[in-house]
């Protein structure tokens, strides 16, 4: 079995972070999102890997992943070149997939289950029908109830269990079962890929190719899902994601914390990183080289390599590397890029004084 991986696409709902950088890298507990889409996959016994990328991101892409040795496996890197759907990205993979079974992954989605359940019982499934069933199994898709479904791909599954139906975004959904964007499929694929036409939004769809293998009479098996999942694309679910990994993480202080300093609870303080009379409450993580001094970082905060944070308090937020956070009295439920400087000044006239890319979000107290 191959894997196919999705990291394209233009991250709009994560701007401005993904002006600079591929919604894909953005950090969960101080890990690329997509790391640990390959890491799950590798547990689950799948190391060939197909990664597609477009032409924005994809050398970021390349550079965080290298070649895949460390993680165990090897990657193919497949380019696309706009962004035309799931199911056009299974088109473009055509030579990669060859006619494998293969597991796709979309690079922002997060789940707690790993995979390798999902992929053995795709597996005996296919070697043993269940009774009942009507046509050849040729995939199996992954559901979880859902408060706001028209957001979603939704399936409606029969009372025999049997996926009937699926649309993607409905205004009217037929249940509040959304696809999870982990997805089986054999060889028969590369048919109903080939078969659809796009669709109103211009992609070529992947629930309208699996619509299609319904159609032709095929089974397509589905798991619900157990454990949290998160499409982590925008700035709420991706710090809910952060807080939900972090309350797994275990105390491992590589860095420096001076006898001034309190360290409370499962930390992680990376190498090279200081912590000068400060108080870190965890569950948090510290990157590499960044110095956190006369401040206090609160649970469920993490930081990144190579940051500065002085004379300040923060708690429940996301910094990637290489910014500083100084003199601000308090700072909570915020997603901050790289290399971003907040500071606060007393110089007169009083006031804030901005600098924003594109499409930043300010929520100013009260
Ligand atoms: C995609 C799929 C959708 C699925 C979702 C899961 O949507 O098209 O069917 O439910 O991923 O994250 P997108 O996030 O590309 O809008």
């Amino acid at each position: 079995m191959k894997g196919l991986i999705l990291s394209g696409g233009a991250g709009t709902r994560l701007r401005p972070i993904t002006h600079t950088s591929a919604k894909q890298l953005v950090p969960i507990a101080n890990k690329p999102i997509l790391v640990y889409g390959i890491e799950a996959m590798v547990e689950a016994g799948i190391t060939n890997i197909g990664i597609i990328i477009s032409p924005e991101t994809g050398d970021d892409i390349r550079a965080a992943v290298g070649d895949g040795s460390v993680f165990g496996a090897a990657i193919t890197w497949i380019r696309q070149e706009e962004p035309l759907g799931l199911a056009h990205c299974v088109l473009i993979a055509r030579d990669f997939l060859g006619d494998d079974d293969f597991v796709m992954y979309l690079g922002d989605n997060m789940l707690e289950q790993n995979l390798v359940g999902f992929v053995s019982e795709f597996e005996s499934r296919r070697s043993a029908p269940e009774l009942g069933s009507t046509g050849a199994l040729v995939a199996q898709i992954l559901l979880t109830q859902v408060d706001d479904p028209s957001s979603f791909g939704v399936a409606e599954v029969d009372a025999a269990g049997a996926v009937v139906k699926l649309v993607e975004k409905p205004e009217n959904p037929p249940s509040d079962l959304a696809l999870v964007g982990v997805y089986l499929f054999d060889k028969t694929i590369h048919d109903a890929v080939a078969a659809i036409s796009p669709s109103a939004r211009g992609e070529l769809e992947i629930t309208d190719a699996i619509q299609w293998l319904i159609d032709e009479g095929y089974e397509v098996a589905h798991d619900v899902l157990e454990g949290w999942w998160l499409d982590t694309g925008k700035k709420d679910p991706l710090l809910e994601c952060n807080r939900l990994v972090l309350d797994t993480i275990e105390r491992q202080i590589d860095g420096e914390v001076d006898e001034a300093s309190v360290v409370e609870g499962r930390v992680r303080v990376g190498a090279g990183a200081r912590i000068v009379n400060s108080t870190v409450r965890g569950p948090a993580v510290i990157g590499e080289n960044t110095v956190i001094e006369n401040s206090h970082v609160g649970a469920y905060s993490s930081i990144s390599d190579d940051c500065v944070v002085s004379n300040s308090e923060l708690d429940h937020s996301v910094i990637l590397a290489n910014s500083t956070i100084s003199n601000v009295p308090r700072l909570v439920d915020s997603l901050i890029g790289s290399h971003v400087v907040v500071d606060s000044s007393s110089r007169v006239p009083a006031g804030i004084k901005l600098m924003l890319g594109d499409h930043s979000q300010i929520e100013l107290e009260g």
